[in-house]
């Protein structure tokens, strides 16, 4: 067995958040190693916003997080914000652009943000080990021991930046709540988050055939809500709507869809009505929604009435009431296979919120997605993956 390699800082997980805090490690004059399973880093960067990574958002503030403790990223989000991120990228030379809602993403590809931080890392000097597995983690006296299939390192400090266990095939895995529990962190409850909802299995039949149809919705429960698209799929509910609100909804829960936000269907129909009396009111409602969905909504909501003469002002009231809070209880989400995030993680009770070290084993620090700290969808996850990472790296 070769003899470790002694550094003062191990940095394990070589995504967004490992590599952003090894590079500034690194340039403080720390020997830093980073060590990755995979054969590539910041894979995940690789493939997000489509190829083209929507790096962060104009507007990202701590409201966009949720948390068991809500307050603990306001310091690193404050000490690394977005627009210090995008000094890097435009410093870089990467052109980028805003797509809607504050996004920014790559004008080129996803690819120029794993070459900025590879860069930055070999700047400063960082050592990046690929394929190499883990197998086990230590601390003895002063330093950990990391024992690994590309050999045993002693490092004085460590940071942990494994990432959630979305898309395990991606590489995902539970290896850093391990670590955590191992040192006697507690964690909170992890769940896929920003994913997908599958039909419940009464709806499933009928509903898949709408798959393609993409509207333009307000999507609510457990007292959060969206305002974004809605698409229909053959396995259930996507979009970003459903994506953002997915993150709030736990099993059983019913999710409160506004089919046609800022419209004012109770005055269209009325106004139909003494306009065209004979008309049915679903082909008065094909001009506010989309016709395949229209057709849908009108055998699932039948009212009775064939023609808009018929109906009475609580007929249609009651007609558009159901279209703006339109019920509907998934059957679950995908899950970790298609999920971006994982919601939950190492507790931040028990990490210190400006440098992200334990509270409980001095040198240990926990960043990024294994941290109980999960972005809304547009950018939120990367920059607490920025913010996190360059406050541990400023403090190890
Ligand atoms: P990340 O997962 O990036 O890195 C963890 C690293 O640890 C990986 O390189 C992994 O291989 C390594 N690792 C894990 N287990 C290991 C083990 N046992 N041994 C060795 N190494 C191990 N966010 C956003 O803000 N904008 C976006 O556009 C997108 N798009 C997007 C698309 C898709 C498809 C997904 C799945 C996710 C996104 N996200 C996103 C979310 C974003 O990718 C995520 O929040 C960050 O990558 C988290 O950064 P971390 O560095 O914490 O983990």
């Amino acid at each position: 067995m070769p003899a470790a390699s002694k550094i003062d800082l191990m940095v394990l997980g070589a995504g967004a958040a490992g590599m952003i805090c090894a590079a500034e490690a690194g340039k403080r004059g720390l020997s830093v190693t980073i060590l990755d399973h995979a054969r590539a880093p910041g894979e995940k960067i690789r493939i997000s916003g489509g190829g083209r990574c929507n790096f962060t958002n104009l507007h990202c503030s701590p409201e966009n997080f949720l948390s068991e403790n809500p307050r603990f990223a306001i310091s690193a989000l404050k000490s690394f914000t977005q627009h210090d991120f995008i000094e890097r990228v435009k410093a870089h030379g990467i052109a980028y652009h805003e797509k809607t809602l504050g996004q920014l993403f790559c004008d080129n590809s996803a690819r120029d943000i794993i070459e900025m931080l590879t860069d930055d890392m070999r700047a400063a000097g960082v050592r990046l080990e690929l394929s190499t597995e883990i197998f086990e983690v230590g601390h003895r006296d002063t330093h950990f021991e990391i024992r690994t299939s590309n050999g045993v390192w002693h490092a004085e400090r460590l940071v942990v930046a494994t990432g959630g266990k979305s898309i395990p095939k991606m590489g995902a895995t539970g290896l850093g709540y391990d670590i955590a529990r191992q040192f006697g962190h507690s964690v909170t409850e992890t769940r896929a988050g920003l994913v997908p909802f599958t039909w419940a299995s009464h709806m499933a039949e009928s509903w898949k055939s709408l798959s393609g149809v993409s509207v333009d919705v307000k999507a609510g429960c457990s007292g959060a809500s969206f305002r974004e698209a809605m698409l229909l799929t053959h396995r259930g509910l996507s979009g970003p709507a459903m994506l953002q609100i997915s993150s709030y909804w736990r099993d059983g829960e019913r999710l409160q869809i506004d089919l046609a936000p800022d419209t004012d269907v109770t005055a269209i129909l009325k106004q139909a009505r003494s306009d065209r009396p004979k008309a049915s009111p679903w082909s008065v409602l094909a001009d506010v929604l989309p016709r395949r969905l229209t057709q849908k909504l009108e055998q699932e909501l039948a009212s009775g009435a064939k023609r808009l003469a018929d109906m009475g002002n609580s007929a249609i009231e009651d007609l558009a009431q159901r279209l703006h809070g339109f019920g509907v209880v998934p059957g679950g989400t995908e899950g970790y296979r298609t999920a971006e995030v994982t919601l939950g993680g190492v507790d931040t009770t028990e990490l210190n919120q400006k440098t992200m070290e334990s509270r409980l084993v001095p040198g240990l620090h926990f960043i990024g997605e294994v941290v109980d700290v999960t972005g809304h969808l547009g950018g939120h996850n990367f920059q607490w993956a920025w913010s996190s990472g360059v406050a541990a790296g400023r403090f190890v």
